[in-house]
Formats: structure tokens, C-alpha cells, sequence
């Protein structure tokens, strides 16, 4: 799609959450490149506000920043009240955070949180977004899935099963708000090169590049409803999506024993 035609179906505001750093980054740079104007969401102010000074002078677009915890319930409800008067032509849901470990030994106030993050905000801004999309017979959004979202994953059970919330709602929605112009994508990757990994406590092998992830979703975008970015995700989700999802499972316990291996003990 040429950059006009872009602008003209998914403009003139995207609202990206996670734009503070790894994929929702990509995202707000790319988008920026596109012409699209902003709404920046993350909880580290600093670092959203200088992002949006560079993307203002770098791209001419305007720029905002809604620094908050997007697992804050009343956070979270005002920014949706707000967003819900804007023109917002594309919603991109890139925050969220993984857990790992033993299930017995993970903090029920951080799985908890997770939920809340990777999925309670995520619908939230969906239901935000469509009335205003649905009206102007256009729009899209992208919702942040992963290679986990289709197995159950020990070890990170309760990560994955966020994702597989994610992954249904982006197919229900896909189908269901098509007749309404808007264009819903599930963004599946495998491995990505962030700050993920740090704060899920895994170790990951191959990755493929932030700026690659966005690039690839956003050429699937109004194409598809499922975009597999990058090489690994694509041959793990390929191969896998024959095998029964017991396999599937036992397939999942090995990679993700090899990602937390480090940390054995716990
Ligand atoms: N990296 C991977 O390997 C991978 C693979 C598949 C799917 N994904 C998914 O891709 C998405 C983005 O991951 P990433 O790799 O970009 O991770 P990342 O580099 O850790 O970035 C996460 C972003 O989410 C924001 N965030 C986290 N908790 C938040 C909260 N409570 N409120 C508001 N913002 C919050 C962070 O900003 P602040 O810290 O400033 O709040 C940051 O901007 C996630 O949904 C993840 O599940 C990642």
C-alpha cells in the first residue's frame, strides 16, 4: 500500500501503547515515517517524551504521550473516556509483559498484573477504538499475539494463556468488524530482540529484529488476519500447526525449559 492510501485508511491518529521501547517502538517509528500522528502510551515518561520530541522533528508529525500503567483500572478507564473522542485510525496494542518459571513459585500479584496488561487493557482499547472506526467505515488494528498463543506452554503458562486470549479476540474481531471497514491483525512473532526476554527472566536463541516485526505487520495489514513475522515464526508455527496440540504442548515444554534453563532452581 502506498503511503497515501495508508494515511487515508488508517489515519490521521494511531494510538500505539508500549511505545516506549521493542516492538510498539518499532511500530510509532514506522508509523511515523507513514505520516500518521501519535499517541504514545507507556509508563516511562522520559523516555516517551524524548521519543516523541525526535518523531516530531524527524517526521513532522504531531506527537502525544500518555505516560501511565495501562494495569491501572481507573489509568486505564480515563485514557479510553479521552481516546474515545479522537479520530483514531489505527490502534496498535503492543504492551504487555511475559512471566516464566515454576507456576508454584511465580508472584500471583505479577500474574495477576499480566492479565491485566496483556489482555484486560487490550480489549479495553479495542471497544474504545471500533465506535469511532465503525462510524468512519475505516480503520485497523493490530494486536500483539505470539508463537505461544496457540499451545498451552509450561513454564509460562499464564503468559501464553494471555496470548491465546489475544490471538481469539483478534480472530473474532477480524471477522466481525471486516463488514465495518476496520482491519484487525494478530501479530504472531517468535523470539523478538527487546527488552522482553529481561523481564520475562528467558533466555532466548534467534531473534529477529523489532524493526522487522513492524515492517512485516504492516505490509499484512487490510491483507490478512494473522501475520507470522520473521523466519523462526514462521517455520515454528508452520511446522507445529499439523501436530496435535498435545505435541504441541511437549514441543513448547523443551523450547521453553531451554529459555528459562538459567534459572533451573526456580
Ligand atoms: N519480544 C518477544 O520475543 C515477543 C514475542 C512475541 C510477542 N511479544 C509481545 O510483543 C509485545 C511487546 O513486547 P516487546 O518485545 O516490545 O517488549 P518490551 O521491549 O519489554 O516492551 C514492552 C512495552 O510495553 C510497555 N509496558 C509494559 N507494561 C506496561 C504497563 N503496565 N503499562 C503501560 N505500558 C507497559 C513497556 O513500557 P514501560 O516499561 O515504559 O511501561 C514497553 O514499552 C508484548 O505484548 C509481548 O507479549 C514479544
Amino acid at each position: 500500500m502506498r503511503t497515501s492510501q495508508f494515511l487515508d485508511r488508517y489515519g490521521p491518529w494511531a494510538l500505539v501503547t508500549g511505545a516506549s521501547d521493542g516492538i510498539g517502538r518499532a511500530f510509532a517509528s514506522d508509523l511515523a515515517n507513514r505520516g500518521l500522528n501519535l499517541i504514545l502510551v507507556a509508563r516511562r515518561a522520559g523516555i516517551l517524551s524524548e521519543f516523541a520530541r525526535d518523531l516530531r522533528l524527524r517526521s513532522n508529525i504531531e506527537c502525544e504521550v500518555r505516560a501511565l500503567d495501562l494495569g491501572d483500572s481507573k489509568a486505564l478507564l480515563d485514557l479510553c473516556k479521552e481516546m474515545s473522542d479522537r479520530p483514531i485510525g489505527l490502534l496498535v496494542a503492543a504492551a504487555g509483559f511475559g512471566t516464566s518459571g515454576a507456576f508454584l513459585q511465580t508472584s500471583t500479584m505479577d500474574e495477576l498484573d499480566q492479565i491485566d496488561v496483556n489482555c484486560r487493557a487490550v480489549m479495553a482499547l479495542c471497544k474504545t477504538c471500533a465506535p469511532g472506526m465503525a462510524q468512519r467505515g475505516r480503520g485497523g488494528m493490530v494486536l500483539l499475539s505470539s508463537i505461544v498463543a496457540f499451545q498451552g506452554v509450561p513454564r509460562a503458562s499464564n503468559y501464553a494463556a494471555t496470548k491465546a486470549y489475544v490471538q481469539t479476540l483478534a480472530e473474532g474481531l477480524a471477522h466481525e468488524l471486516s463488514v465495518q471497514g476496520i482491519d484487525v491483525l494478530a501479530c504472531a512473532p517468535g523470539p523478538v530482540s527487546s527488552g522482553f526476554a529481561d523481564r520475562a527472566g528467558m533466555r532466548l536463541g534467534a531473534t529477529v529484529s523489532t524493526s522487522i516485526v513492524a515492517q512485516e505487520t504492516l505490509h499484512a495489514l487490510g491483507k490478512r488476519s494473522l501475520v507470522r513475522p520473521g523466519f523462526l515464526s514462521k517455520l515454528l508455527g508452520y511446522s507445529l500447526m499439523t501436530a496435535p496440540r498435545s505435541l504441541r504442548v511437549r514441543i513448547m515444554t523443551q523450547i521453553m525449559s531451554g529459555m528459562t534453563a538459567h534459572r533451573r532452581s526456580s
